[in-house]
């Protein structure tokens, strides 16, 4: 139920209870976009006008469908601000602009909802296509859209924990397309596309494709400028990367995690070295040859200077309370509050944003309506630049270091940043930038 016809692209989602049967036997209520989750993978053009009826059927909880990393307009893109009723529905609508192809996903922002909705079942993938891509079709372009998922004896879905709220939800299984270590089968020098997406609420993925070799080609906001070689990736929730894979050798090709220490509170923290989330057997028939990717797939003009600074610390505050352990997530010493405009920015202008994360978690900083360029970080003195450039909305920013980003809004309204560890975002890690 989606078409793009002369310039016009029109899909419709329905947000509704469904089930899912991950164990043998036993149902898992969930929520879910026309009935499934992950929700449909929608691909649409640059250049498009883009209409997608929406109709809130989740009994009692208000919804909104956020377009994550999309240039759209502001009253366009799911803010809690613009809830839309349990029963209710509206039509989203935007235009997607030229060299805006890229991979974005799409997920509700409900105030307060936004974790819960997510890990239930809600998000999807929206691919942005360019009208000629400079990645060869026979790369076939393949979606690895992770999320995770935690099941009580009876197959539900337990409520979150307060080592949850705290560290942000990880599950116990880690979902691919929404299902368990799928395999894919391939022929000899292949070479693969692939488009990763972390839409898990809380969990790190740190990824190797074992001997493979790895070609990071896009970012979060599309295409790299050229393609750069690579042993491993780190996925922070919300983090895209684009691959290209080489399959050079006949036999079994395992896309698995390695550990990654993001500073875990309490305990369980989660054991993640060697996951396999992908097996690829690769056969001794060689594949048709596929022509070689070129050197240079796209220009990014650099961001410039900027007159404005910005400086965001990220906190945390943990303790006893009279109502037991309390906890606390900060920009700037301030708790989200919808009410309030933290920043106000001009559109169009370029700014340099800050982000200093002094507490003993790493957060992925994320803001809405734009694409970034992180231009430098600094640990313990150290300022390291980006070694190239790249389009980002999402950016993780460990514990004890400063990432520096120039960043400009073209369009007005109010825009969100914040942790993209959805239950922090939801206990306060989140303010507004009205943008005029
Ligand atoms: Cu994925 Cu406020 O966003
Ligand atoms: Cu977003
Ligand atoms: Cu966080």
């Amino acid at each position: 139920n989606q078409a793009t016809e002369a310039g016009r692209f029109r899909a419709s989602l329905t947000a509704g209870l469904a089930k899912a049967n991950f164990v043998e036997g036993l149902d898992t209520p969930i929520l879910a976009y026309n009935g499934t989750s992950p929700g449909p993978l929608i691909e649409a053009f640059e250049g498009d006008r883009v209409e997608i009826d929406f109709d809130n059927a989740i009994p009692g909880e208000e919804s909104t469908i956020h377009w994550h990393g999309m240039p759209v307009p502001a009253d366009q893109d799911g803010n809690p601000m613009d809830p839309v009723a349990a029963g209710a529905k509206r039509v989203y609508a935007f235009d997607l602009p030229a060299d805006s192809a890229g991979p974005y996903w799409y997920h509700p922002h409900p105030h307060g909802k936004t974790a819960e909705q997510v890990y239930r079942g809600l998000a999807g993938v929206f691919l942005v296509k360019p009208k000629t891509d400079p990645v060869p079709a026979a790369y076939s372009d393949t979606v690895l859209f992770f999320t995770d998922l935690r099941l009580g004896e009876d197959g539900a879905m337990p409520e979150s924990s307060m080592v949850d709220l705290m560290n942000g939800r990880v599950g116990d299984h880690v979902l691919v397309n929404g299902q368990k270590s799928p395999t894919l089968a391939v022929g000899l020098g292949t070479k693969r596309r692939f488009r990763l997406f972390n839409a898990t609420n809380a969990r790190f993925l740190r990824l190797s494709f074992g001997n493979a070799a790895m070609t990071v080609i896009g970012s979060d906001g599309g295409l790299l400028e050229a393609p750069v070689t690579v042993d491993e990736v780190l996925l922070a929730p919300a983090e895209r990367v684009e691959l290209v894979v080489a399959f050079d050798k006949p036999g079994v090709v395992q896309l698995a995690t390695l550990d990654y220490d993001r500073g875990w509170m309490g305990p369980g923290r989660p054991d993640d070295a060697g996951l396999t989330l992908l097996t690829v057997n690769v056969s001794e028939t060689p594949a048709e040859p596929a022509p070689p990717l070129p050197q240079k797939l796209r220009s990014i003009a650099a961001r410039g200077t900027s007159a404005v600074r910005r400086r965001f610390v990220f906190t945390e505050k943990m303790g006893m309370g009279a109502g037991g352990m309390e906890m606390g997530f900060f920009i700037n010493d301030a708790a989200f509050d919808m009410n309030r405009v933290d920043v106000v920015a001009k559109a169009g202008e370029t700014e340099l944003w800050e982000i200093v994360n002094k507490a003993d978690m790493d957060h992925p900083f994320h803001v809405h309506g734009t694409q970034f360029q992180v231009i430098e970080n600094e640990r313990d003195g150290k300022v390291t630049p980006a070694p190239h450039r790249a389009w980002k909305d999402t950016v993780n920013v460990a514990r004890g270091e400063t990432v520096r980003l120039l960043l400009k809004q073209e369009r007005p309204g109010l825009r969100m940043y914040h942790c993209h560890i959805l239950e922090h975002e939801q206990l306060g890690m989140m303010g507004v930038v009205d943008v005029r």
